[in-house]
């Protein structure tokens, strides 16, 4: 029976929505030197790319709606969602059959070094099948938890999805996830069984895990090896048959929905549209339904995978389009654009996503202030899950508070900054967002309301004026061969966690579900988890709301001065332990100085931790007298160089990654 009935562990995801992003033109190719080729001389597409062919445009009116097929890519991590898209690539011969397609869809710098998804990212095949020729709009999505709104994006421009598992590791907390985002979303299902290759695959273990979790029935799985490329053309006839195409209709007035944008410095905001009705083209005179201003059309296309102008876009089809928008704040994702004086109703958009993290954001030096604001709103564009407050602090000056999905996204958005746009960024300690139900009358009149939230910790209210403090907590999912339940049992009540179910996926596979505070899981959790299950148990969460907590602000001192990027609020009966290992870390990283550096932790005015730093005795230019000037002023030079890194904090000088080492090492010990 399908759909299946919600199994009754299942809390519902609230994340609604959709998308895709466009190449990113001004980014650097990767290096593998692909070439597109036509699928066939007759869609008017050149067999190699540069950019003269490029400009040669491709006849879309070809392709009416039920010759379109629009699918994400789903899956938990590295279970081989970009190989299989590289596949179905050659397959189609979007691009040509090289050793070195590797992941082609991930682009960004970003995703070549992590080896991970982080945007998802369209490309439209042309597809031949029993004679027809189709139009294949493929979504390949990020499999980390993190990135889960780029997921939901994407699916809301699909009606189907390839859920990919691994044959080898079986089901994972992101499958179930992922699956039931899709479920949700009313979307067909394509079970897919990859890395049938590996020699531990066991396919129809998995195809039993899929049938009891999804009740999906085993027949239906498709078993591939995505490396190999075994079977993998049987998934195009999949989607062409399981797949039902978009309810589109290119009559009607056009309704093109906004899905993801990038920045191009010289042709402005370059947006990726799904065209829900009618027609678009160059020339067209279009509106923005959410500003009401009017644009002139300078270029529509699709994604092949690099834009590939076009002469029209039709209902159904997803594609760029290019408009003269200059400014980034001019493109809202979610946005509907009409024809002028067609106006039509706006689609509904997207349900914009919660931040899980926030942290301070500032430019290490203030005069960067303006390029660093300009970085941040051309990044935010293209990552529409960030959000941004301006902020300010004594110390660190004007900067933001910035909300993330989670720490790897705030690591993410962090490297993308400084590799894309050159920004050199100060970063505070991160915090899930708390709330404060206020019981003084003079804080009620000044928030306007009893009850707050706060973002930054700097700003968290004293006792005396709070009747009761809330923290966040996320109902997370752990799938874990049996073998380690009790560690992790023992992990997560260390963490206060509380055990809301334990299902048996199949002999030996167990699924557990936790309430957990989300600060407990917000910086390590996921890596103490691998670490204790030798890698094999897996992690995703969702949002539960909020319960009460005791809590506490502390401050780090460095020779009694506050660190302002590590204020932490933090659970009272943890306040000791997370202050001495604060102040055990920042010893280790923070280098020897001239006098002696006392680490204090603190509440209030009490100290509960400290730690000493010993003061350096030797100076190394003493030793270069006389006649030594070039070594001295290669010295000088050096330390001028690494001063640039440093933050002062009153007297006492701190490299600027010691904040980052000090939050990112492990607790659990
Ligand atoms: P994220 O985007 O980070 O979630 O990963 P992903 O799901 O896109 O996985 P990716 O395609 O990056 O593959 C992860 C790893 O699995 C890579 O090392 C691939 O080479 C490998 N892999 C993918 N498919 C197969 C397969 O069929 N067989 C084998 N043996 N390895 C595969």
């Amino acid at each position: 029976m399908w759909p299946p009935a919600r199994p009754s562990w299942w809390r519902g995801h609230a994340l609604v929505a959709w998308v895709t992003r466009a190449a990113s033109p001004g980014l650097p190719r990767p290096p593998h030197g692909r070439t597109l080729r036509a699928a066939g001389e007759s869609w008017g597409l050149s067999r190699h790319y540069s950019s003269a062919e490029r400009k040669e445009k491709v006849d879309m009116s070809r392709f009416p709606v039920e010759n379109i097929r629009n699918f994400s890519i789903i899956a938990h991590v590295d279970h081989g969602k970009s190989t299989l898209a590289d596949r179905l690539l050659e397959l189609t011969g979007t691009i040509d059959k090289t050793k070195n397609n590797k992941q082609v869809l991930d682009k960004l710098q970003v995703e070549r070094e992590r080896g991970i998804t982080v945007k998802a990212q369209t490309a439209s095949l042309f597809y031949n099948h029993e004679g027809k020729q189709y139009l294949l709009n493929l979504i390949d999505t990020p499999g980390h938890v993190d990135f889960s709104y780029e997921v939901s994006r994407s699916l809301s421009a699909c009606q189907g999805v390839l859920l990919v598992v691994d044959a080898n590791e079986g089901i994972q907390a992101q499958t179930v996830a992922n699956f039931f985002l899709a479920f949700e979303a009313q979307l067909s299902v394509i079970p897919v069984i990859n890395k049938i290759d590996l020699k531990n695959a066991d396919p129809e273990r998995v195809e039993k895990q899929i049938e009891k979790v999804f009740d999906i029935p085993s027949d239906e799985c498709i078993k591939i090896s995505a490396k190999i490329g075994t079977n993998v053309e049987s998934i195009l006839q999949a989607v062409i048959e399981r797949i039902p195409p978009p309810n589109a209709h290119r009559k009607n007035p056009l309704r093109a929905l906004v899905f993801d944008s990038t920045f191009d410095q010289y042709r402005g905001v370059v947006a990726n549209v799904a065209l829900f009705d009618g027609v678009v083209s160059k020339g067209d005179k279009i509106v923005s339904a959410h500003t009401q201003k009017a644009y002139e059309v300078n270029e529509v296309g699709v994604l092949n995978p690099n834009e590939q102008p076009a002469h029209k876009l039709y209902a159904g089809q997803v594609g760029y389009l290019i408009a003269g928008m200059k400014d980034v704040t001019e493109a809202q994702i979610g946005d509907t654009l009409y024809l002028h004086k067609q106006p039509v109703e706006p689609l509904p958009g997207f349900k914009s996503a919660k931040p899980m993290v926030f942290a301070g954001m500032y430019p290490v030096d203030q005069s960067e202030y303006n390029n660093l604001k300009s970085a941040i709103e051309k990044l935010t564009l293209n990552d529409s899950s960030v959000t941004v407050h301006r902020d300010s602090s004594l110390a660190l000056g004007a900067g933001w508070r910035l909300g993330f999905l989670g720490l790897l996204h705030m690591e993410v958005f962090n490297q993308r900054l400084e590799q894309e746009y050159n920004a050199s960024v100060i970063l505070t300690t991160p915090t899930v967002p708390y709330k404060a139900v206020l019981s003084s009358s003079k804080l009620i009149k000044e928030y306007r309301e009893k009850e707050i939230t706060i973002i930054n910790p700097a700003e968290f209210p004293d006792k005396s004026k709070v009747s009761e403090y809330l923290e966040p907590v996320v109902l997370g999912t752990i799938i874990t061969p049996d073998e380690y339940t009790g560690k992790i049992m023992m992990l997560c009540q260390a963490r206060r966690a509380v055990q809301k179910n334990m299902v048996f996926i199949d002999q030996n596979r167990v699924m557990l579900k936790y309430l957990l505070p989300l600060n407990e899981i917000v910086v390590d959790f996921y890596d103490s988890l691998k670490s204790l299950s030798s890698g094999y148990a897996s992690f995703d969460y969702e949002d539960a709301g909020y319960q009460t907590a005791e809590l506490v602000k502390m401050d780090i001192l460095l020779n009694g001065n506050i660190v302002e990027e590590l204020i932490t609020i933090v659970h009272k009966d943890k306040a000791h332990t997370i202050g001495k290992t604060i102040c055990e870390r920042l010893k280790d990283s923070l280098p020897r100085q001239l006098f002696e550096i006392a680490i204090q932790a603190a509440i209030g005015s009490k100290i509960i931790a400290r730690e000493t730093v010993k003061a350096y005795r030797k100076n190394v230019l003493a030793k270069c007298y006389g006649g030594d000037i070039t070594r001295k002023m290669k010295l000088l030079k050096r330390q001028a160089e690494g001063k640039k890194k440093l933050r002062k904090v009153g007297n006492v000088e701190v490299p600027k990654d010691a904040f980052i080492k000090v939050l990112k090492a492990p607790s659990d010990k």
